[in-house]
């Protein structure tokens, strides 16, 4: 088995934290996903599958294996009048497969354009923006149990979906490598426009003229102007959930702010905007050594350099007690911590 050793993940993990593994296997092949798994079974060391690390914050060194979704490949799996089943491999890169859907015209995952990411990862944490998750669209999760070598089906149900949440990433943490997702994408797409920003790029426009091209252009311009590049600078999206709390609490936090950006999440809770209360604590644009919170949305934390991944973490936590004595809402993190 070509195992890389004391490799640095540098260039695989999008904060660009230089931390080292004990073995570094690149998986581009279902007979390689095999041979790793013997490999692990004789090395008796954690693994951690990587898929674009755009996700994650490692804090030292990993003495394990690191398993790096490189599984590439999609197909049609079912074509009809209405919709596409569209078969894609785990190692895919997400951003290139949005592009692709958009540009057969086929609809459902043009609000999640230029997600950093892999397809493979996507369900993992239910990867969602501008209104959309991806859990609307997944039907199957093929998966291997990386201890027995056993291959699952995982239906959308057995996803266990949630807020930034999945089965992968709960109850059946660091158990599987994702080597297929089926996405159903509708040949009768419907913009989706309920996020806010959206609907005013399009104002003036009756829904039924705007395009998923059209849609997917705007997401992009979004983006751009309200998140890092990773490319410029390192981060990894949101670094924090955005809290969910009761309606006692949101009466409590309205009556001392008037402002306090929320939408209703379920029955008597409220979703709050986490970059609101960050900014609020006075961390916008802040840093500590070149571990920094993103002056266009605190919500992201960036790597400015240098910064180690304890720092960055070192910074998180500090936030965390900030938010939590200003307001009373704890904090949790989005992003896989390692
Ligand atoms: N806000 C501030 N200050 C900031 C950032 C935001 O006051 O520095 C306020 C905004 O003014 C707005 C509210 O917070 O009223 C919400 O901000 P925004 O629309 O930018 O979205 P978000 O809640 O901060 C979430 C997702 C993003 C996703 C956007 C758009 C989470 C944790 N984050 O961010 O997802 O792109 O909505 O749908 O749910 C990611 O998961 O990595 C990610 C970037």
């Amino acid at each position: 088995m070509p195992a890389k050793k004391d490799f640095s993940l540098k260039p695989y993990n999008t904060f660009g934290v230089d931390v080292k593994c004990r073995y570094f296997i690149e998986i581009s092949s279902i007979r390689k996903l095999y041979e790793a798994i013997r490999f692990l079974k004789n090395v008796k060391l954690p693994v951690l599958v990587l898929g674009g690390g755009s996700n994650v914050l490692i804090t030292k060194d990993f003495n394990g294996v690191v398993l790096l979704n490189r599984l590439k490949g999609k197909e049609i799996a079912e074509d009809n009048d209405e919709y596409v089943l569209l078969k894609v491999n785990g190692g895919e890169d997400w951003p290139g497969l949005v592009d692709y859907c958009v540009n057969n015209n086929w609809g459902g995952v043009e609000n999640l354009s230029l997600i950093p990411g892999t397809a493979g990862a996507a369900p993992f944490q239910n990867i969602g923006a501008y209104g959309m998750e991806v859990k609307d669209v997944v039907t199957t999760v093929e998966a291997i149990d990386l201890s027995s070598g056993e291959r699952r089906l995982f239906s959308n149900a057995d996803c266990a979906f949630g807020y930034r949440n999945s089965v992968f990433k709960s109850t059946e943490r660091g158990k599987y490598f994702v080597t297929t997702v089926v996405l159903k994408l509708t040949k009768k797409p419907k913009v989706n426009l309920d996020y806010a920003p959206l609907k005013n790029a399009f104002e003036g426009r009756a829904e039924d003229d705007v395009t998923i091209q059209e849609v997917s252009e705007a997401v992009k311009k979004i983006r751009r102007s309200k998140l890092p590049d990773p490319e410029e600078t390192g981060n990894a999206g949101s670094f924090f959930k955005n809290p969910v709390v009761d309606g006692a609490k949101m009466k409590e936090l309205l009556s001392r702010y008037h402002d306090v950006p929320a939408y209703p999440f379920g029955e008597n809770q409220f979703k709050l905007a986490a970059g609101w209360l960050i900014e609020k604590s006075g961390w916008k644009g802040k840093r500590m050594g070149d571990a920094g919170v993103s002056s266009k949305q605190a919500l992201v934390l960036v790597n400015h350099g240098n910064a180690t991944g304890k720092e960055i973490l070192i910074l998180a936590n500090e936030i965390r007690k900030s938010v939590e004595h200003n307001f009373g809402v704890k904090l949790e993190f989005e992003v896989r911590v390692v």
